[in-house]
């Protein structure tokens, strides 16, 4: 196969990337992107602060344009994201009762994969719920603050009742180690929730490696916890100067894992990237392919 997207079906995955609706108009970024890419994450269009600005009211607009693209072009959708701490609008950060936080995340979840149902394949429910460092434990937020432990369960059942044919996924960023303290806790969690029967079907590792690439544990972790009956995915992969060979090992651990259904890249041009001037990605600020990329589709 001659681009990432074939390559990856061709042992039944995906190749994505994460899109912003603004580049859409741009001829280099879209050739690339329907060439490449056959799954598309929204960059921020789907999260709270872009969806409900303000209590009751939702706009929609900016996430619809990337959902038609994607429809237009054979992409599927990873919908990202509905509960997390960052990019969250002050009149949600700033309740402190615990009945209308209930009731407003609740909302929040329904209208947004009300308004997408059926256009989704996997939804980050929950994303970056854990604190970093040595805790293993949640970390502090409105959510956490206000509803305790429990608002991730109760998220991801709200969540199954609006869109049952939505894979639910947990997101969440260095988690790609095993032997963290961090990606012990969500490892704990995903057992527990299995065993409880609260509906999670999918663990998003972000992968915003360094200049290493993946931890030499990244596909014990990825199949460990696949062990656990979920599938796993690589959601939002870049790499401090993108290393051929960093890229390739990340690949190859998804490969080497069955659940491992895809991977997903955070952008397409270096000049695209949140990590201004790290030239994490795939093609250069002109669109060529990097190194990294003949890896990555080698690795395929
Ligand atoms: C980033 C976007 O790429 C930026 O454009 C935005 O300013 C901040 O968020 N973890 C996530 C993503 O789950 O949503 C973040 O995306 C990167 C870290």
């Amino acid at each position: 196969a001659t681009t990432l997207g074939a390559a990856a079906a061709g042992s039944g995955r995906y190749f994505g990337t994460a899109v912003a609706s603004g580049r859409l108009g741009d001829a280099t970024y879209s050739t690339i992107l329907d060439r490449e890419f056959t799954m598309v994450t929204p960059e921020n269009e789907m999260k709270w602060d872009a969806v409900e600005p303000s209590r009751g009211s939702f706009n929609f607009a900016p996430g619809d344009s990337i959902v038609s693209h994607a429809s237009a072009h054979g992409q599927k959708m990873r919908g990202h994201t509905l509960v997390w701490h960052s990019q969250l609008p002050n009149w949600v950060s700033s309740i402190g009762d615990a009945t209308t936080l209930r009731s407003v995340m609740n909302n929040h979840i329904t209208q947004e994969m009300s308004h997408y149902k059926g256009r989704i394949y996997a939804w980050d429910v929950v994303n970056e719920a854990f604190a970093d460092g040595g805790s293993g434990q949640h970390r502090s937020s409105v959510f956490q603050n206000v509803l305790g432990n429990g608002f991730i369960e109760e998220a991801f059942r709200t969540a199954r009742t609006v869109d049952p044919a939505a894979k639910l996924c947990y997101n969440d960023y260095n988690i790609e180690n095993w032997s963290d303290a961090k990606t012990q806790g969500v490892y704990s969690m995903v057992k527990d929730f299995k065993s409880r029967g609260v509906p999670i079907d999918c663990v998003g590792f972000q992968s915003h490696f360094g200049t290493g690439g993946p931890p030499a544990s990244f596909q014990t972790t990825l199949s460990n916890f696949a062990a656990l009956g979920v599938d796993v995915q690589i959601t939002e992969l870049d790499i401090a100067q993108a290393s051929a060979t960093a890229y390739g090992n990340t690949v190859k651990a998804c490969l080497n894992v069955a659940r491992c259904t895809g991977i997903t890249a955070w952008g397409i041009r270096d000049s695209d990237s949140w990590r201004t001037g790290e030239n994490p990605l795939l093609f250069d600020n002109s669109g060529n392919k990097k190194p990294a990329y003949s890896a990555a589709l080698t690795a395929l």
